[in-house]
């Protein structure tokens, strides 16, 4: 089981427990916390989130991501992440 600390999205500071099977995006609407999504596919970007620490697996995206970005959509833990939103 992984530790996902969410560290200021849309206000919420909150730590989860995840098996690492779904998206992040998945994840956050699970524990009622909303991020701005649209395509769910990797296309749009409008999920992207700022990793801070830890790992992630990424599945293809078609959007560039900088340093550090991760598409809350493509990308589940593969061990305790720190997540916020992008500034
Ligand atoms: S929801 Fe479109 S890229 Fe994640």
């Amino acid at each position: 089981m992984f530790r996902i600390d969410v560290d200021n999205i849309n206000q919420k500071f909150e730590s989860l427990y995840v098996y690492g099977e779904q998206s992040i995006l998945t994840e956050l609407e699970e524990h009622n916390i909303i991020l701005n999504h649209s395509c769910r596919q990797g296309h749009c970007g409008s999920c992207i989130l700022q990793l801070l620490s830890g790992e992630v697996v990424h599945q293809d995206c078609l959007v560039p991501l900088a340093q550090g970005e991760i598409l809350a959509c493509r990308a589940k833990p593969i061990t305790d992440i720190k997540i916020k939103s992008r500034n």
